[in-house]
């Protein structure tokens, strides 16, 4: 029986995906055209080479201008970019309730809310331990406008939301002032995808909730009707791959009224005046979409999508699913000649409410830490790409590896002002053999089971070779086999 045959039988669902094998030969054959092993899915999603076709036909067949003029190519624009706004209410079910506002990523939508959010004494900022330091950064306008701010602690070693000490956080909120709380939908770090009913019990609580969905829309439908954040933020790129420079908050209508805008700029203002001193805000969308759009970017959004829904969300998800298992089963089944294990696992081993990211270090066989840099340095040289460091996610990767605030002080005392994520590991590693960081493998549309294979062939090269002889690695692409040389 051959691991595909294992693989099937253990997963008799892949079956139904095969149109995405059909797909991959197609349109995203350049991968294979290159030799690539693509396991980067969460940090940019790949896009097909249809999207890209069709949007260069749209480009070079219309004569379209900035937008939000009254002459002919500037009105074309306008009627494509609010079709794509309105493409975009649709597929997240949110046309009536929700407005859309174009941003370059996801971190720019992040950015809008903290800045325009009536934090004030007495109100305070919720965030999740896992969070992408974009939502991190939203501390900074809270602190300085006096609101309080508390982090909710995740359990170990699953890294999910620790529930109780959420709910006595909730409890916590004086209902007479603005209170958010802000976390990710799925975690870009280990997978984990959080408990949605969240929204619910915080906002019948007294709280605005926004949802980071830049690392689950990918992969999971967001019913904006059924679930009811007050905001919601993603970057498009990370769906489906093209384009890139353009993401969304998407924000209730009633929430949208209580923002406040600490500056105006062009696009955003319906009058301003220099020697009046005034200026009056654009209602809706427009008071949020400062300067010019991408706007020739934004109608590939409605072609991503329409890619997405003809693909299906759901064959996406049950192929990330069954190979996010294969991958975790095999990985975590990998022992060095002595016995010990070669890898270690951040966040659930198992399927339950997680996604296609997995992040994980790699041990010698005397239990040392591997270098994750070397890691992504050799699997460089066989074509893998996959993302190593702390992905934007420091909260998450302290509680993996225990990091005590203790050890953050020491390490930030001892490396200094001009501290960088190199140095500090490197104190790190000098203080427990603690890690700053790990490597991030992850599956997405066009995921195969040949590529999950092939990082299995990669990590199975590692075994037995010592932290600091790891030598290169040769690797057959079409038979699968590593060989190595070098000691
Ligand atoms: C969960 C999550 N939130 C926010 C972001 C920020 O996205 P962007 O860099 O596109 O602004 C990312 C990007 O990796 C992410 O994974």
């Amino acid at each position: 029986m051959t691991t595909y045959d294992q693989f099937r039988q253990r997963h008799p669902t892949y079956a139904a995906t095969g149109a995405l094998d059909t797909l991959r030969a197609s349109d995203y054959a350049r991968i294979d055209a290159h030799k690539q092993i693509y396991l980067d899915y969460t940090g940019g999603g790949l896009h097909a080479a249809s999207q890209v076709h069709e949007h260069a036909r749209m480009l070079s067949e219309d004569v379209l201008g900035n937008p939000h003029s009254a002459n002919p190519s500037s009105m074309a624009m306008t009627a494509r970019v609010e079709q794509t706004r309105a493409a975009v209410l649709e597929y997240f079910n949110g046309t009536g309730s929700y407005t859309a506002i174009f941003t370059p990523n996801a971190s720019g939508a992040l950015k809008l809310v903290g800045e325009s959010y009536p934090f004030a004494p007495g109100g305070r900022l919720l965030l999740t331990a896992d969070n992408h330091n974009s939502v991190n950064g939203m501390r900074e306008f809270a602190q300085a406008k006096g609101a309080m701010l508390d982090y909710a602690p995740l359990t170990r070693p699953d890294l999910r939301i620790d529930l109780p000490a959420m709910e006595s956080l909730l409890a916590q909120a004086d209902a007479a002032h603005a209170n958010l709380l802000a976390f990710p939908a799925q975690s870009n770090f280990s997978g984990v995808k959080h408990p949605l009913t969240l929204i619910e019990t915080a906002r019948g609580r007294g709280w605005h909730v926004l949802l980071d969905a830049a690392a689950f829309v990918p992969t999971n439908r967001l019913d904006l009707r059924a679930l009811s954040p007050d905001f919601a933020v993603m970057s498009f790129y990370k769906m489906f791959g093209y384009p890139t420079g353009v993401g969304c908050l998407l924000v209730r209508n009633e929430t949208l009224e209580s923002l406040r805008r600490p500056w105006f700029g062009g696009g955003t203002v319906n009058f301003a005046t220099v020697q009046g001193h005034m200026h009056v805000l654009s209602g809706g969308e427009a008071g949020f979409e400062d300067g010019t759009l991408n706007y020739l970017s934004i109608p590939a959004v409605e072609i991503g999508l329409r890619h997405l829904q003809s693909v299906g969300l759901e064959t996406i998800q049950t192929r990330v699913h069954c190979l996010t298992d294969w991958l975790i089963t095999r990985l975590l089944a990998l022992r060095h000649g002595n016995g010990r294990p070669m890898v270690r696992l951040y966040g659930p081993a198992n399927m339950e409410q997680r996604g296609g990211t997995v992040t994980l270090n790699f041990y010698d066989p005397e239990g040392h830490l591997v270098d994750y840099r070397r890691i992504e340095e050799l699997a460089s040289q066989v074509n893998i790409s996959l993302r190593t460091g702390c992905f934007c996610n420091p909260g998450a990767g302290e509680t993996a590896e225990e990091l005590t605030e203790d050890d953050l002080r020491a390490g930030v005392a001892e490396v200094g002002a001009d501290i960088n994520l190199q140095r500090f590991l490197h104190f790190l590693q000098h203080r427990g053999g603690k890690s700053a960081g790990a490597i991030r493998v992850s599956m997405g549309l066009a995921s195969n089971f040949a590529d999950v294979e092939r990082f299995l062939a990669f990590a199975e090269s590692l075994r037995d070779q010592t932290a600091l002889s790891i030598g290169t690695v040769s690797f057959d692409i079409e038979s699968c086999r590593v060989v190595r040389d070098g000691g």
